[in-house]
């Protein structure tokens, strides 16, 4: 595509006038500030899909995703890996009072292909406390993949109840609760092409949601 063309099709998030000028103000009003934008993102992601064309060349590795809000960051992933892979989606609930209290986890979706002997890479949107992924990894290896690893595209090591070390991040967050780019809250915001800190006002505790 003609690179002009491109950019007339891009929201400009590197201000929020042009935001504003561009997206619906009852999308971009509980924003208070842009963490990553736009192409901050493309520049991480595409270096992440080189390092695991790099490290899995000759593997043809398994990405599992976690739906729903992986879905974004997994298309713009696989985009940027060069080598043969294949692709799958799980599904979790997680019931508890609020998201710092261990809840319970259940898949409400299971994968469809079978790990054993695979190269599995475990894609998520954001790792938190780290209970959703414990639970899940802990799944997923006792069905004997060959490998089993975590790709993250946002990380927020100081809120995280468990250790669990990605072999590859975006970006590391502090511990505000972000929207965009795939990321809701409330199911709201994850078309935003960006990745934005809700403003305070917009959350409340009662409506803090259950994950993912
Ligand atoms: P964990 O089990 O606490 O690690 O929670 C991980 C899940 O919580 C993610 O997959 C997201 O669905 C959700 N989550 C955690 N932090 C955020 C955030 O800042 N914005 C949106 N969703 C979040
Ligand atoms: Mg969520």
């Amino acid at each position: 595509m003609d690179k002009n063309a491109r950019n007339d099709l891009s929201v400009g998030a590197e201000d929020k006038a042009s935001m504003n000028a561009v997206l619906d103000e009852a999308l971009v009003n509980d924003i208070s500030e842009v963490l990553f934008s736009q192409p901050q993102i493309e520049e991480r992601v595409a270096a992440l899909g080189a390092q695991i064309s790099q490290d899995y060349a000759g593997k043809e590795p398994l990405l599992v995703g976690v739906l729903r809000g992986v879905f974004i960051f997994m298309a713009d992933l696989v985009r940027q890996i060069t080598i043969p892979i294949e692709v799958d989606f799980i599904s979790i609930s997680r019931y508890g009072p609020s998201r710092r209290t261990q809840g319970v986890v259940r898949f409400t979706k299971d994968l469809e292909t079978s790990i054993q002997g695979r190269h599995v890479l475990f894609v998520e949107d954001v790792i938190d406390t780290g209970l959703s992924l414990r639970y899940i990894l802990r799944s997923l290896q006792t069905r004997e993949p060959a490998s089993l690893r975590v790709c993250t595209l946002f990380n927020k090591p100081r809120t995280r109840l468990f250790e669990l070390n990605p072999a590859y991040t975006g970006f590391d967050l502090p511990d505000r609760f972000v929207v965009g780019y795939g990321l809701d809250y409330d199911e709201r915001y994850r078309n935003l092409p960006f990745v934005g800190v809700l403003k305070d006002g917009a959350i409340t505790e009662q409506r803090l949601p259950d994950v993912p």
